[in-house]
């Protein structure tokens, strides 16, 4: 499916993908084509998901893992083939470390307050500290901000350099003997920055302290293998992957989910109850109380299955090469400013800038009016723009049905909003 356009090396068939995606051919503002380049906050669905989301209400609507009569039993095959599914697409060791979430932060808070109310060894107390990172979205921060105030745990990151990465200068200083967990974007959302995973991890390893990847704005664009990684968790959500909204992972090592206690309570996670106390199913079941986000998993199989079908080495190299035009394009934009990497190197399709002392909210009105779609504001990222001495950006992110038509699109409606603001 890689044909060469315009030179670039590596680009997909856009054209052949963007039949799949009937969101893609619409018109706005009075016939204007839409440039979708939204996609770090939420990513268009192939027909491929639509039609199995459909089928799945017309043919199999089911509680799972309840029913002895046909649908039931259909739906939990579903429900649970889709676990399979993403159990492979992250070559998790094990179906059963694959947990269900209605979202990333979901699982993130999952982990948090796993470790609030654990025992020894994993137990975060007033002994103990937190690090996450200056970069994290606020789905990773504020859980822990949250543990912290509640357990005593001092909470510690590690900050930006000027160009947009993590400075790890002080790594040891950071992770100590007193760390109990590290947990950190793999892709910064606002930056696009791709982190040194391993660097964290092999420091994080010495003093024994656990792990956590924010996988959100990975799992979506590049192969995913929770066992190269060597965390302990991984999160991700489903939406931002050609799955539908409402359907979040947590993948984490069997042997922590084992030891580690439930957050919520309910139906399905248990294995005895009686008045005065409960037993737990095993991992995934024991994190899944009540009725599970059944037809968004059984989407997110669907997704996994499309994705893989085009293949996450030609997602990814696709978008290095959309990505790299993109950068070249925009440095030649006046007075443009992109706040983080100004390089295609380790970072991904998220690229955020700033244009003069023009408000990106105005940016993004503007680009509207031409049929092209950015995020604007702080991202759910406000600590780098604090960190950048900036309010807000605006922020273009980039999938694998993007062309460099809509790179030149952008830069042409960069052009426009530089002409309509003088
Ligand atoms: N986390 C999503 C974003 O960065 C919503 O836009």
């Amino acid at each position: 499916m890689t044909v060469a356009h315009q030179g670039l090396p590596g680009l997909l068939d856009t054209e052949a993908i963007r039949k799949d995606f009937p969101i893609l051919h619409r018109e706005i503002h009075d016939g204007r084509k839409l440039v979708y380049l939204d996609n770090a906050a939420t990513s268009q669905t192939p027909r491929q998901v639509l039609d199995v989301l459909s089928e799945y209400y017309e043919q199999h609507n089911a509680n799972v893992h309840r029913g002895v009569h046909v649908l039931a039993e259909e739906a939990t095959a579903l429900y649970e083939g889709s676990r399979d599914k993403v159990a492979a697409f992250i070559n998790a060791p094990s179906r059963d470390e694959v947990i269900f979430t209605k979202n990333a932060s979901e699982s993130l808070n999952l982990v948090a307050n796993m470790l609030g109310w654990a025992d020894e060894p994993y137990r975060v107390d007033a002994d103990t500290e937190i690090v996450i990172t200056e970069m994290e979205h606020h789905s990773n921060i504020v859980p822990w901000q949250l543990l912290s105030q509640r357990t005593g745990a001092k909470l510690k990151w590690f900050g930006l350099t000027d160009d947009g990465r993590l400075d790890l200068s002080d790594i040891d200083e950071i992770i100590t003997e007193k760390t109990k967990i590290v947990s950190f974007t793999l892709v910064s959302n606002l930056l696009g920055t791709v982190n040194p995973v391993e660097k964290i991890v092999r420091r994080a390893q010495q003093v024994g302290a656990l792990v956590l990847i924010d996988a959100s704005q990975a799992a979506p664009h590049m192969p995913l293998d929770v066992q190269a990684l060597q965390a302990d968790f991984v999160a991700f959500t489903g939406h931002k992957m050609c799955g539908p909204t409402g359907i979040g992972v947590l993948w984490g090592r069997q042997e922590l989910l084992e030891d580690l206690p439930p957050f919520l309570g309910g139906g399905e996670m248990i294995e005895t109850v009686s008045m005065h106390s409960s037993t737990y199913a095993p991992a995934p079941h024991k994190f899944e109380a009540g009725t599970p986000p059944i037809s968004q998993a059984i989407g997110l199989g669907a997704a996994v299955d499309y994705l893989s079908s085009i293949g996450m080495e030609k997602i990814a190299a696709h978008e290095h090469a959309i990505t790299e035009y993109a950068v070249e394009r925009l440095l030649q934009v006046p007075d443009l400013r992109i706040i983080g990497p100004a390089s295609a190197e380790d970072r991904g399709a998220a690229i955020s800038f700033t244009l003069g002392d023009i408000h990106p909210h105005d940016v993004g009105q503007v680009l509207d009016e031409q049929g092209i779609a950015v995020r604007v504001g702080h991202h759910c990222a406000r600590p780098v723009c604090l960190r950048y001495g900036i309010p807000a950006t605006t922020r273009a992110s980039f999938y694998l049905y993007s062309t460099p038509a809509e790179v030149d699109a952008l830069v042409n409606g960069l052009e426009h909003v530089r002409n309509f603001f003088g």
